[in-house]
């Protein structure tokens, strides 16, 4: 299909109904279950939770709603390790593939239920030699090896939490996520292979090591084999301390609401939020959402989520969801474009993929490269898609569905976020006739409305806030330490309502569109970077005085950032400047965070008040028209701004 068939396709307000080959074998095909949750939604989230996990208790009282702290499934216990893989092989499951591995480098690895079972012991019986116990935090900070949901599963199996730091993390981020949680202990590798180079992990845990009081111990995987210094006493090799493990391990019965992870983000300030996921409605959800949203049939699907294991999407779709629902997943160390731009469509071609989950700016990068590389392989595996993180494009939903799907396969667009755990807004693919570009509607169980600034709800048609009406099982605990920052954060602005910080809008027909975020923070690549995060950051820097930090619209990452710098006296505007900003900013939170474009002024534009109009210098940044610029105290300083920006056209990378 060329672009002009595409474009005259959206143009006519195409839907596409579940086709009639999938409808037949899906798991769910009409509106029932809908029905169903919305005459009780406790129960219905009950009934979840008995029919797909194993309880060693059950839960006397659903749901507790002291608003708005929930607690699910209250006085039942479980254990997340024995669910997701002790009662498969004990059902006979245990030479069913968990996880058909791949390295960057070609090497692979396949590991049954049954083998994923026995490492996970011997890490935990090694975990405990290490003076790991229930309660206590653990940070993991590795690649995208077998090991990093190893110890993610090690610890949910003696009941300590885990806070994962994605490894492109600088060792900043990583010291400042252990000292919040106060780890006793870090987990990582020497190295991470990244487009064939190796990303020294084992020296950012050292450096944030030096300013971790709380560490007692470092757990090192050995991945790239490059020499690394082992600090005596503190420092152990994975493969001195863990084979040697007994196999046998007890899977501690937890409480349901007992502390299974953090997971920091970013909020809109620079300090990231440590996210608190619990035990037993987090796994519900999460198991719920992956076999009816996936349509999953795990006799038969290889499933694929290509995300990192460091973001939320990799905690609940790469781990927690396959693995509770039995599932055999495709699981990759490297990226799309190496050694070349068809990795993907190899491995999918290789494993015979049937379900794929990827992110809107990874399709587009696909888009970019052209139809050939995935022409090249053999795709017809694939019967489900689905894509997470960002708004997608109609252009790029209907790219995918082409030239992926071979026009065969649904696409599942699915609304959530680190503090909803699980997928709250997306299609059924057996039920939803599907509108490329949009989310569709909330699940079964979930309330979801649009409200405007006062908090009343949206008529349909029309747009607002995007909020969430009543408590669900995988929601955030709270934010770690931080009780009064939950409230203000997400139940301080609408009386009652969860605020998700994103925009949205719905059709005559009611279908949910997400329109982006809202509030000051960015998404690249459908990763959440605070403005304020790398404000800071860049005034890190000995030369910067001030700096605002803005999302423009960027047609491969979906945003991109653009930072405005007023140097210090005695600087200069140049070229090797703007590189040394972007490397510092690197530096201090990660590759994520460079700076795209950096325009040096001199002068921001704000309000009266002293807040930076963030807003005006999007436009700038988009060479857009300026928008109401009469809350300034001073009009004219974006017209200087827009002028030298024109001007000077701000070196960008
Ligand atoms: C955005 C990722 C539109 C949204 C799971 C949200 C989306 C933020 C979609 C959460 C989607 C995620 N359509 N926007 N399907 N999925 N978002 O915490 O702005 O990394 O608030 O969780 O990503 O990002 P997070």
């Amino acid at each position: 299909m060329s672009d002009a068939t595409i474009e005259a396709l959206l143009a006519e307000g195409r839907t596409f109904p579940p086709p009639e080959h999938f409808k037949k074998q899906a798991l769910i095909v009409g509106s029932e279950i809908y029905e169903e949750a919305d005459r009780d939604a406790e129960g219905f989230w009950a009934r979840q939770a008995a029919d797909l996990l194993d309880w060693s208790e059950d839960w006397h009282t659903i749901l507790e709603w002291d608003l708005p702290f929930a607690k699910w499934f209250v006085g039942g216990k479980l254990n997340v390790a024995h669910n997701c893989l002790d009662r498969h092989v004990a059902a006979g499951r245990g030479d069913r593939v968990a996880y058909l591995w791949e390295g960057e480098p070609g090497d692979t690895r396949t590991i049954t239920y049954a083998e994923l079972l026995d490492e996970v012991c011997r890490a935990a019986n090694a975990l405990v030699s290490l003076g790991v116990r229930k309660g206590d935090r653990v940070n993991i900070y590795m690649g995208m090896v077998p090991e990093l949901p190893v110890a993610m599963l090690a610890c949910a199996r003696i009941g300590a939490a885990h806070s994962v730091v994605f490894g492109g993390f600088s060792s900043d981020a990583l010291r400042d996520r252990i000292n919040d949680a106060e780890a006793k202990l870090l987990i990582t590798a020497d190295g991470a292979w990244r487009r064939g180079q190796v990303v020294p992990l084992k020296q950012s845990a050292d450096e944030a090591m030096a300013q971790s009081p709380s560490i007692e111990h470092c757990l090192v995987l050995r991945r790239t084999g490059q020499d690394v210094p082992m600090e005596r006493g503190r420092d152990v090799w994975w493969h001195d301390v863990v084979p040697q493990q007994p196999t046998e391990a007890p899977a501690e019965p937890m409480d349901s609401e007992q502390l299974l992870y953090l997971l920091y983000t970013s909020g809109t300030t620079a300090k990231p939020k440590g996210i608190m996921h619990t035990t037993g409605g987090y796994l519900t959800q999460v198991a719920f959402t992956h076999k009816y949203v996936f349509d999953l049939h795990p006799e038969t699907d290889v499933y694929w989520c290509a995300a990192d294991v460091g973001w939320v999407t990799g905690h609940s779709y790469i781990v927690y969801g396959p693995l509770a629902n039995g599932a055999t997943s495709v699981m990759y160390e490297g990226t799309p474009d190496f050694p070349d731009k068809d990795r993907f469509w190899s491995i999918v071609e290789k494993y015979k993929v049937s379900i794929l989950y990827t992110a809107p700016t990874a399709i587009r990068t696909f888009m970019k490269w052209g139809p050939d590389y995935p022409r090249k392989h053999d795709l017809s595996s694939l019967r489900l898609l689905g894509t997470v993180g960002e708004p997608i494009n109609p252009e790029a939903w209907v790219w995918y569905w082409e030239h992926i799907g071979g026009e065969r396969c649904p696409v599942v667009d699915t609304w959530w976020q680190t503090e909803t755990g699980a997928i709250m807004i997306s299609p059924l693919p057996g039920a939803t006739t599907l509108k490329p570009g949009s989310a569709t509607f909330p699940l079964p169980g979930i309330g979801a409305d649009i409200v405007d600034d006062v908090g009343n709800s949206v008529p349909i048609p029309g747009g607002g806030n995007l909020v969430l009406t009543r408590p669900w099982p995988s929601m955030l605990r709270g934010i770690w330490g931080d009780p009064e920052r939950y409230r203000d954060t997400y139940w301080g602005r609408f009386d009652g309502k969860y605020f998700a910080g994103d925009g949205a809008k719905r059709d005559d027909e009611g279908y949910f569109w997400l329109l982006g975020r809202i509030d000051d923070v960015m998404n690249i690549s459908g990763h959440r970077i605070s403005t304020t995060e790398v404000e800071s950051a860049l005034v890190d820097h000995s030369a910067v005085a001030e700096a605002a930090v803005v999302g423009r619209a960027d047609a491969t990452t979906g945003q991109a950032i653009g930072a405005f710098v007023i140097l210090r006296a005695g600087f200069e505007p140049d070229d090797g400047l703007a590189g040394e900003l972007r490397d510092h900013v690197s530096k201090v939170i990660g590759p994520i965070a460079r700076p795209k474009t950096i325009l040096f002024t001199e002068e921001l534009p704000k309000t009266r008040s002293g807040k930076i109009m963030r807003r005006l210098l999007r436009n700038v940044a988009e060479d857009e028209v300026l928008g109401d610029t009469t809350t300034l105290a001073d009009p004219s300083v974006v017209d200087g701004i827009k002028a030298r920006y024109l001007a000077q056209q701000p070196a960008e990378e």
